[in-house]
């Protein structure tokens, strides 16, 4: 991803405003830290109806609550929520679309940006724990909410599902194990493939009314990678320097997929750009 993140952009558009957001409701997982939580601020401070924060943690989603009470000025009000969510276990998973279903009227958007990276061997599901999470709950959880989504969704509205991917997956040369044993970039490259596939192919937007797209944030400042090694974090740091996005500004591609059109459906965007990410064409998927 070096060449595509040495020249991207910063200070992206904020593309979600205040009468886009007024009395919606969004679900965003992962949202106690990084481009999740910063995304959610956002959507609070819009004026959203209701933000549910989806977290593995939940002590670590109520402080992300209380910041983001305090910057939207919703505290004291039941507009944002913290729902717990782990996508290491599928029953989470399924219990978590339940929850949507049985207790929320309307959902407009759900933003599925939950991910791992890790060198430490972990196991969920049967499967090496970024996989389950980055790929195999991400996509269960899709399927899952699709018809929720379509049943909720406000008369004439299109809800989405935006999903968090990289471009990193384009360019690694990792094989499964990862660089540095580091599962990271083969994960999202699955997603995306599979989401592409999933979109386009089994439940095309026009069918459902569902619009599924895929964002890239770009190389952002965030503790993504705090589980790595340390001679990968120090020259990720470097990189952060140079390039990064911060986290707000990487969380307004998130919003971008959020009011993305129809158009968006299959697709991965980046920097709030219409139009597809081009892989490059060297790309081995062998
Ligand atoms: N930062 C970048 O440069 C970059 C670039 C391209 C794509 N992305 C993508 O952007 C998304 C957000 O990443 P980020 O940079 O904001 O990273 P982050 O700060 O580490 O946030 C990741 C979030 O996912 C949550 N999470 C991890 N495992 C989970 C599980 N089992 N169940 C539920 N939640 C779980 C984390 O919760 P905990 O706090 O409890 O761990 C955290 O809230 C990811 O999909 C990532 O792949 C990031």
């Amino acid at each position: 991803m070096t060449s595509a993140v040495a020249t991207q952009t910063r200070n992206l558009p904020l593309l979600v405003t205040p009468s886009l957001a007024a009395g919606r409701t969004y679900i965003v997982t992962g949202a106690n830290t990084g481009l999740g939580f910063e995304a959610s601020k956002h959507l609070a401070t819009l004026g959203a109806g209701k933000v549910i924060l989806a977290v593995r943690n939940p002590a670590a989603g109520d402080i992300a609550k209380q910041e983001i009470d305090t910057a939207a000025g919703t505290a004291g009000t039941s507009v944002v929520e913290v729902w717990p969510l782990d996508m290491a276990s599928y029953d989470s998973v399924r219990a978590f679309v339940r929850r949507v279903d049985a207790e929320l009227e309307r959902v407009d958007a759900v933003v599925l940006n939950a991910a791992v990276a890790q060198a430490k061997r972990e196991m969920a599901e049967g499967h090496l724990l970024s996989v389950t999470v980055n790929v195999l709950s991400t996509i269960l959880l899709a399927t899952l909410l699709l018809p929720v989504v379509k049943r909720k969704a406000a008369e004439g509205a299109m809800p989405r599902l935006v999903m968090v991917a990289s471009r990193a997956g384009f360019d690694s040369k990792e094989d499964w194990r990862g660089s540095r044993g580091i599962l990271y970039g083969p994960t999202k490259l699955a997603e995306t493939l599979a989401v592409r596939h999933l979109a386009r192919e089994l439940v095309p937007a026009d069918k459902t009314g569902v619009i599924i797209n895929l964002v890239c944030p770009g190389l952002c400042v965030t503790n993504l990678a705090r589980n790595a090694p340390q001679d990968f974090t120090e020259k990720l740091r470097e990189m952060h320097a140079k390039f990064g996005r911060t986290a707000e500004d990487g969380s307004r591609t998130l919003l971008h997929g959020v009011v993305a059109g129809v158009e968006s459906h299959g697709k991965l965007l980046h920097s709030c750009e219409d139009g597809e990410y081009v892989a490059p064409s060297n790309l081995a998927l062998g």
